[in-house]
């Protein structure tokens, strides 16, 4: 393929600094921009700016000065509660400021990426295919899936949609721990945990979906890919996996229902992804658990 650019949105997050990281290891030329100053000490100052992806005439007057072969549009409103309390900010960023990002994409005939999420189903089915019907149940899924459409019912065939899962690993001054840092942090100090035994997820090393994204852009793939881990746990059993790992007891895992949390936005029950396709055409082989904790630490 001729040489790549990618634009990589929301490099201070948890997948954007590992696609940085990537990117220069690969020797991939690339820009990176959040809304934030940089805090990913990875990335060289020449190849960032900040860049409130809401503020159009911002973003369309970078893009002009830039030329891009790829954008990998990572940077969302990604707390789901936040999301669930304040809509018309969550579906300004996740929807409309991904909508005219697409539309300037289509404009210049950029490969775009899209990451969205397993809250795009309603969670009845579990193990869902690229082409299961999608049914957001709360206000980020749905701003998810807005986004999505823009993109599936578009003439311009040159993007991807990258669907992942609860995507966690080690970052820098990332605005949200994750529940692998956060289980291996309190059960460490044998603290008690309580985690639900009703949700079910396919938890996802940053690492792997990073490599997934890269290999999106350097296949020039095109349509929808389910990106995540390779196994399907409930909470509870995740919770499990991490006490077995640090070898501390089990009965630190307390069992409890989700009806109980009270959380703001209604979550679904059971997702995990058929990975397939991914692994066919994107070569995409995720980690087991266990071989990725030890990053963790
Ligand atoms: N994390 C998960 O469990 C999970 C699960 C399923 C899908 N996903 C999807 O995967 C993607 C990456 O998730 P992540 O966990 O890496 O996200 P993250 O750590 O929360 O990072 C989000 C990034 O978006 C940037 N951002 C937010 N609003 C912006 C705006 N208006 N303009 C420019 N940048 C903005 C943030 O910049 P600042 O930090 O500078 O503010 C940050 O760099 C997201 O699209 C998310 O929806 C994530």
């Amino acid at each position: 393929m001729g040489a790549v650019r990618v634009l990589i949105t929301g490099s201070n997050g948890l997948l954007g600094q590992k696609l940085v990281h990537d990117c220069l290891e690969r020797k991939l030329s690339f820009f990176g921009v959040s809304s934030g100053e940089n805090r990913n000490p990875d990335c060289p100052s020449e190849n960032y700016r900040s860049l409130d992806l809401t503020q159009h005439d911002g973003v369309v007057s970078f893009l002009n000065q830039e030329p891009f072969t790829h954008i990998i549009h990572t940077a969302a409103m990604t707390n789901v509660d936040a999301c669930e309390l304040n809509p018309s900010h969550c579906y300004e960023v996740n929807h409309l400021a991904s909508q005219r990002l697409f539309e300037i994409a289509k404009n210049k005939s950029i490969h775009f990426t899209l990451l969205s999420t397993d809250f795009i189903f309603d969670g009845k089915q579990g193990n869902y295919s690229e082409t299961d019907v999608p049914h957001p149940l709360s206000v980020y899924g749905k701003s998810k899936w807005l986004a999505e459409l823009d993109l599936v019912r578009s003439e311009y065939n040159n993007w991807a949609i990258a669907r992942t899962i609860i995507v966690y690993g080690k970052g820098h001054q990332l605005n949200k721990s994750n529940i692998f840092s956060w289980l291996i942090q309190e059960l460490s100090q044998g603290k008690e945990v309580s985690l639900i035994t009703d949700h079910f997820r396919a938890p996802t090393w940053a690492v792997d979906l990073s490599k997934g994204c890269l290999s999106i852009v350097e296949n020039n793939a095109k349509g929808i890919y389910h990106v995540c881990g390779p196994e399907t746990l409930s909470i509870f059993d995740i919770g499990i996996r991490v006490a077995r790992y640090l070898g501390v007891s089990e009965q630190l895992i307390k069992p409890i229902d989700s009806t109980i949390l009270n959380q703001p936005a209604p979550r679904p029950p059971k997702t995990g992804f058929n990975l397939t396709k991914a692994q066919i055409e994107l070569n995409y082989r995720p980690h087991p658990i266990e071989a990725t904790l030890d990053s963790l630490r």
